[in-house]
């Protein structure tokens, strides 16, 4: 059975393709939106399947994420994905972003439905990006 609420103008169904208070909260207020203008690091991921692209940009000091804001052009459940990742990445030491799988920001945000659960691999993706990018401009530093 499903069971079909309206909150703040965005419907909220319960039963099959349930979402959570949590992904709601974090569609409706996004954190970190934006972009660093200079950066240290970028990331960019896409979906194959259905063309919405994550992009992240990183600000670093000492191996720590120091800032970080997001650019989603996707569907609710990216924005949602994409606005945790950079709550769980922001202040983290490098090694320990690297670490925050697709699994970790599902956890955070209480669940996905499992048609849902490819949007969360853009975040992952496009933090490993950012840190990749990051570490490619220090190798390539001559100073
Ligand atoms: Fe494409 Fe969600 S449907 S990222």
């Amino acid at each position: 059975m499903t069971l079909k609420t309206h909150i703040g103008g965005y419907q909220k169904v319960t039963g099959f393709g349930f979402y959570s208070d949590k992904v709601i909260d974090h569609f409706q207020n996004p954190r970190n939106v934006g972009k660093i203008e200079d950066a240290d690091g970028v990331g960019v991921a896409g979906s194959e399947s259905c063309g919405d692209m994550v992009q992240i940009t990183i600000k670093v000091r000492d191996d720590r994420i120091e800032d970080v804001k997001f650019k989603t052009y996707g569907c609710g459940a990216a924005i949602a994905i994409s606005s945790i990742a950079t709550e769980l990445i922001k202040g983290e030491m490098l090694e320990d972003a690297l670490q925050v799988s697709n699994q970790d920001v599902v956890e955070a945000l209480a669940g996905l439905p499992p048609v849902k659960m490819h949007c969360s691999l853009l975040a992952e993706e496009a933090i490993k990006a950012a840190i990749a990018d990051y570490q490619n401009r220090m190798r390539n530093d001559t100073r």
